[in-house]
């Protein structure tokens, strides 16, 4: 099965996903420092450019910058005056991360705060950041439940929540695992499904990245 979901996703990024220098090299560069290959696939990096586009936002917030991949298209999709946030604990993440913003033209628009996010995050907070029209949770999968509690923190009515990594094979539903990662995103939709303030749902994808899937949650 993998490999016709690999074949259909080289499809649909030949098809409606076109790539260019800016990818391409960033892609190139997080390989060459030996990151790990984990950023999200084309087809979700231009649905995360469409959704920002739909909501029209200017202040987006992301949680997990690894080399600026998924940057780089939610980056895209801001106005001139537009600003993205984007939280890295790793200090060598952070600095491929800015060398591939900068040749994309979007260092301009783009912070990288470097940090384990349950620290940046009180910070922007306090500092008077937000609220963010769309916020992309991407980071540590353990922590996804604090970062719904921030990212709500930093919302207004109409923002946006994206999360990815949240079927992560169907581990999400088993109860009795022990990884604190599967665990975490199993309380983190439950989180969401029993919180009032929010309308959401999750789906699963299958692509070059396997079996997994992606929350998208409306702050009301
Ligand atoms: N959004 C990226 C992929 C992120 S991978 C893309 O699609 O292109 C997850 C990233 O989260 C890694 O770079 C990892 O270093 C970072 N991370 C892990 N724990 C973190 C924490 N506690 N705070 C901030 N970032 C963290
Ligand atoms: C993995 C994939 C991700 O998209 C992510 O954000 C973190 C880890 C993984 O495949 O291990
Ligand atoms: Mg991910």
């Amino acid at each position: 099965m993998k490999e016709q979901w690999m074949a259909v996703d080289e499809f649909i990024s030949a098809t409606l996903v076109p790539s260019d220098l800016a990818f391409s090299s960033a892609l190139e560069a997080s390989t060459a420092a030996a990151l790990p290959p984990i950023q999200i696939s084309p087809p979700l990096g231009k649905f995360l450019f469409l959704m920002a586009s739909i909501c029209q936002a200017k202040r987006i917030l992301e949680i997990g910058t690894l080399g600026g991949y998924s940057t780089i298209w939610l980056g895209r999709a801001l106005p001139i005056d537009g600003r993205l946030t984007s939280l890295e604990v790793d200090p060598k993440h952070a600095a491929v991360a800015q060398g591939n913003i900068a040749r994309a033209n979007l260092a301009n628009k783009v912070d990288v705060l470097i940090g384990r996010a349950l620290d940046t995050l009180p910070q922007l907070a306090s500092n008077g950041k937000g609220p963010f029209d769309l916020i992309f949770i991407d980071a540590d999968k353990s922590n996804y439940p604090e970062y719904f509690d921030w990212s709500l923190r930093l919302s207004r009515k109409g923002t946006v929540i994206v999360a990815d990594n949240v079927i992560r094979g169907g581990r999400v539903i088993d109860e009795a695992s022990d990884d604190a990662d599967s665990q975490g995103i199993r309380r983190f939709v439950e989180m969401v499904g029993t919180n009032r303030r929010v309308a959401a749902t999750a789906i699963q994808t299958v692509g070059s990245k396997g079996y997994d899937g992606f929350a998208i949650a409306l702050v009301l």
